[in-house]
């Protein structure tokens, strides 16, 4: 038999990997959430990754077939498959610990199906260990097949950019595992036969479970320290991105900026690393001094803005202020975990009256995450305030002399705006 792949998970991570792998083999995309389902057999991918021509390209209207892709939320259409790939969350409780149900339900999923040879590659993105020690025991006891023996197991991370149209999934090099071996080589086989930018076979699953929860968290301590430098400069009066720049002529300076780090990675995955380390007895000192510092930036930004509203004599309590942007990045509509609900929370907390316009995300996710209400069509009022909160492309454009009062504060958390600011990050 041929290979026939179920990815598990159709979030950011699943679809356009299944998409990809959908142009070559016959590809099951399995979700539990029906209504994903439902949007993907209509053609539409409501994260935005994939362009609808390109995905109904490749949609199948049966599971039978030999090559495209059929979504389903029905357990029978993935039992023929013999690759499982399992691209599903890896968030963290409300105290930071990694939360692991996810993944603990989709290996109970597909270990109710795994046969005599079947691979079982995880991608989301995890601590040293998850796979062979967390995933594979729940594949071995809902099966009832042994691991290296009846079955296999492989890890590859995935690197993808949230609403970056350029580097996605076939163009970034991917680093696969296999729990044996062969089984890497075979793995590795299966990536290289779509990703054009090439792979690299780490010598163990732990390896390259490391590998990429060190990604994040090298960027994580990074951005961690030039949003100290931001708020030494702020004490200083000197402009940061001034700085960096000048310092940015050195050959081997990092260009790194300062912002609120929010998401679903680069935010999350130091916890993963640091949680795994702590159970050996070791206290990671580093990556959480940069967690503690990026999480503390929303509440820096808010005192920022209200210093200035005070040195213009605005009326903090009852300030009229226009946030501009909820998404966690630019140009997406991924409002996991976005760290301007830190700046909005401290703001409210002066009294100051606030109105989010963001034309990307969606006003019923973010009532449903934040219990706060977002337009998508650009406000008439004028405002005391206005924050460039996320630098989406559409924001470059706005008058913003229509939208602010004469005695008014702009700030530009991104440092991008060309006009004058009254300050920023
Ligand atoms: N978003 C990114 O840019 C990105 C980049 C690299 C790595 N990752 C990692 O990839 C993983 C997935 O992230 P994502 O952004 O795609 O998440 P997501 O929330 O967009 O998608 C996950 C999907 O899995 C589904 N799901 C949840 N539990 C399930 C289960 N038991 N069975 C079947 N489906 C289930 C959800 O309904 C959802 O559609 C995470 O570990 C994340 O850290 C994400």
């Amino acid at each position: 038999m041929g290979i026939k792949i179920a990815i598990i998970g159709l979030g950011y991570v699943g679809l356009p990997l299944a998409r990809l792998f959908a142009t070559k083999y016959p590809v099951i995309g399995f979700d539990i959430h029906k209504q994903r389902i439902e949007g993907l057999r209509s053609g539409t991918d409501s994260t935005l990754e994939v362009e609808d021509e390109v995905l109904q390209a490749v949609l199948s209207d049966t599971p039978e077939m030999e090559t495209g892709l059929y979504c389903s939320y029905d357990l029978e259409d993935i039992r023929d498959c013999n690759y499982y790939i399992v691209t599903v969350p890896t968030p963290v409780d409300k105290n930071n610990r990694p939360d692991l149900t996810p993944l603990y339900k989709s290996s109970e999923t597909v270990g109710k199906v795994l046969q005599q040879n079947d691979i079982v590659i995880y991608e989301s993105t995890v601590y040293p260990g998850v796979t062979e020690e967390e995933c594979v025991p729940i594949l071995e006891k809902v099966s009832g097949l042994k691991f290296n023996v009846d079955f296999f197991a492989g890890y590859s991370p995935e690197r993808i950019n949230p609403g970056d149209k350029e580097h996605t999934v076939e163009k970034i090099l991917k680093v696969t595992a296999g729990s044996t071996p062969e089984i890497g080589e075979k793995v590795n086989d299966l990536y290289k036969s779509v990703i054009t930018a090439g792979t690299h076979l780490a010598p163990t699953i732990k390896v390259a479970e490391a590998a990429k929860v060190i990604e994040n968290s090298q960027r994580d301590i990074n951005i961690a320290f030039v949003n100290e430098l931001a708020k030494i400069f702020n004490c200083m009066d000197i402009d940061t991105n001034d700085v960096l720049e000048a310092a940015g002529t050195k050959w081997n300076f990092l260009p790194f900026k300062p912002g609120l780090v929010g998401g679903h990675c680069i935010g999350v995955d130091p916890y993963y690393l640091a949680q795994r380390a702590q159970e050996f007895g070791y206290h990671p000192e580093i990556i959480l001094a940069g967690r503690r510092l990026n999480d503390s930036m929303g509440e820096y930004v808010a005192s920022q803005i209200v210093k200035l509203m005070i040195k213009k004599d605005i009326s903090i309590n009852g300030a009229k202020l226009l946030m501009l942007g909820i998404t966690f990045k630019e140009n997406c509509p991924d409002v996991r975990n976005t760290k301007i609900v830190d700046v909005i929370k401290a703001l409210k907390d002066y009294g100051i009256e606030i109105t989010i316009y963001d034309p990307w995300a969606s006003p019923e996710e973010v009532t449903h995450e934040y219990k706060l209400v977002t337009t998508k069509t650009l406000p008439t009022a004028q405002f005391d305030t206005i924050v460039l909160g996320v630098a989406h492309k559409s924001f470059l454009n706005l008058d913003f002399d229509i939208l602010k009062k004469e005695n008014s504060v702009l700030y530009d958390v991104k440092g991008i705006l060309k006009c004058p600011v009254d300050g920023k990050l």
